[in-house]
């Protein structure tokens, strides 16, 4: 099948140099999983895999979607080193062209899946869709507030998102919200300086109908 423009780009960037990204969970993730019994986890985008393999240390089964093959393949052998791989499921797919199914997951997590408003739109409504009665909906983007940080974001128009947006297209009677904030965070740039970004969290719990 042919590669979209989205996953030539993607598997490009996993190819040329590796690790991309830190290796370690997401900070959002583990502040909000850490408390919950563990369940079948939906991780979209999972890139190299760190939240799928921490995920899966704490008892979840996770099914971890990526457009990349080439992230995928290196997120697989990153769970077999951590004796975690028999947990997760890797799965290629384009989340803009599968759909998961429906009410079929105890957690649903997206960080920094960054796509134009009105395809990020249709993708999370898609993804609320997923979380099971009493399952939790975490997505995280980096704030549009960065773009004036002097910091590198995806820079597209309207590309990065805030949580009130998110929050907007779920309805209060089929969700609680339990987070939508701006998060900051203090990274240190490659050449040592701090510079203060926001993650925009949105956390919510679908209700039981
Ligand atoms: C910025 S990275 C974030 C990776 C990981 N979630 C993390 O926080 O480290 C975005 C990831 O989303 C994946 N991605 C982008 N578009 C996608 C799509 N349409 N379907 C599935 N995955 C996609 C990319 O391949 C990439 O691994």
């Amino acid at each position: 099948m042919n590669r979209t423009p989205d996953e030539e780009q993607w598997d490009a960037r996993y190819g040329s140099s590796r690790p991309v990204w830190s290796g370690s969970p997401n900070p959002l993730l583990m502040e909000t999983a850490q408390e919950r019994i563990p369940g079948v986890a939906l991780d979209i985008g999972a890139g190299e895999g760190a939240d799928a393999i921490w995920l899966a240390e704490r008892g979840w089964t996770v099914h971890a979607v990526d457009l990349s093959s080439v992230a995928l393949a290196s997120a697989a052998s990153h769970a077999e080193a951590a004796g975690v791989e028999e947990r997760i499921k890797w799965m290629h797919r384009d989340v803009e062209a599968w759909s998961p199914q429906s009410g079929a997951y105890d957690l649903v997590s997206v960080h920094f899946l960054h796509l134009p408003s009105e395809r990020r739109e249709k993708v999370f409504r898609g993804l609320g869709e997923a979380v099971a009665p009493g399952g939790t909906l975490l997505i995280v983007g980096h704030h549009p507030s960065d773009l004036n940080a002097g910091v590198k974001r995806p820079s597209g128009e309207g590309l990065l998102f805030t949580p009130e947006s998110v929050a907007e297209l779920f309805d209060s009677s089929d969700w609680e919200t339990l987070a939508c904030e701006a998060r900051p965070r203090t990274p240190k740039s490659s050449d040592g300086r701090e510079t203060t970004v926001h993650d925009s969290l949105f956390y919510a719990r679908r209700r039981h109908r």
